[in-house]
């Protein structure tokens, strides 16, 4: 077998945020506020500060506006509630994002739902969910949006295509099913959502056309399970140790990379794959919001169904 092309996704997303940016100045020329997001931070989980702060950057370098909230670990579901609050009223703030997962004594769901649904740009809370179930417009969460736009950008046929995808979390595999079986273009997906309780889950994945791994398992994936050609998609973002690493430790994804790539047709880098295109989605999400606010249509085009 050959080598697998490469999914670059750092390239897709700096084109996305070079479009977003544009769109930036357009809402400017036209008098319209700038795209403004607000970002909670409870705690200190390393790989949460480092998404909030990459988050912060890629704000920055589209032109918005952007608030961090950063709370001790210790912050009651109250204190959390009074800042969402605070964000929600605030007109220069179209986006809202509490970065998950929250310590233990604060209710997730209740948090989530404390946020306008029309700011809710992660596309976590129970309208917009269900907006994506019956095919409505509204926010649909960033790493599936990424993914889908990954596929569509690179030219993957997605019509037709039986897709697999590990995972169910709310956040990426259930999300990103409903996506996929939209119709029009960049959906229109045969899906079939797998999970640790699915029986022959090895024989399932090797009939993938398209084969999504989102179960946040370090190479849980290996190329056995690869119908030869396939594409597959790597949304995982795993810690392992590794003693010569700088920060003594190294990132890899739920496939086993290094095996796939060569049965592989396609295939995404961890990083460098979907991670960067969850950022430029959440930026584009919150462009929308500022569009809606100024009372401007959306950018997007809304595939529903
Ligand atoms: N934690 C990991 N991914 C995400 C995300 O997309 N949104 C939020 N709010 N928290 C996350």
């Amino acid at each position: 077998m050959g080598q697998a092309r490469i999914l670059d996704g750092k390239a897709l997303a700096e084109q996305i945020r070079g479009e977003v940016a544009d769109g930036v100045r357009k809402l400017k020329e036209g008098g319209a506020r700038i795209p403004g997001l607000g970002v909670v931070l409870v705690g200190d989980n390393p790989a949460s500060r480092a998404y909030v702060t990459m988050k912060g950057k890629a704000c920055q370098a589209a032109g918005f506006h952007s608030v961090q909230m950063d709370l001790p670990e210790q912050t009651t579901q109250e204190e959390l509630l009074a800042k969402v609050r605070e964000l929600n009223a605030d007109e220069a703030i179209h986006g809202v994002l509490v970065q998950l997962p929250l310590p233990p004594q604060i209710d997730e769901m209740a948090v989530v739902r404390s946020i306008l649904p029309e700011k809710d740009v992660d596309g976590l809370h129970p309208v917009n969910a269900g907006n994506l179930v019956i095919g409505l417009p509204g926010f649909a969460p960033c790493t599936p949006l990424g993914v889908c736009e990954l596929l569509t950008r690179t030219g993957i046929e997605t019509k037709g295509c039986f897709t697999v995808i590990i995972g169910r979390s709310n956040l990426v595999g259930k999300p990103l099913a409903l996506l996929l079986s939209r119709k029009g273009k960049g959906a229109d997906a045969t899906v079939c959502m797998c999970h640790s309780r699915t029986q022959d889950l090895a024989d399932i994945a090797r009939r993938a056309d398209i084969l999504i791994a989102a179960m946040g398992r370090a190479h849980f994936v290996t190329a056995d399970m690869i119908k030869p050609g396939a594409t597959v998609i790597d949304v995982g973002i795993n810690r392992v140790e590794d003693p010569s690493a700088k920060r003594g430790y190294r990132l890899v994804g739920d496939v086993d990379y290094e095996a796939a790539v060569q049965v592989a047709g396609a295939i995404t880098p961890v990083p460098g794959g979907v991670g960067p295109l969850t950022i430029a989605m959440l930026l584009r999400n919150t462009l929308e919001s500022a569009r809606a606010a100024a009372g401007l249509p959306s950018a997007v085009t809304h595939n529903g169904g």
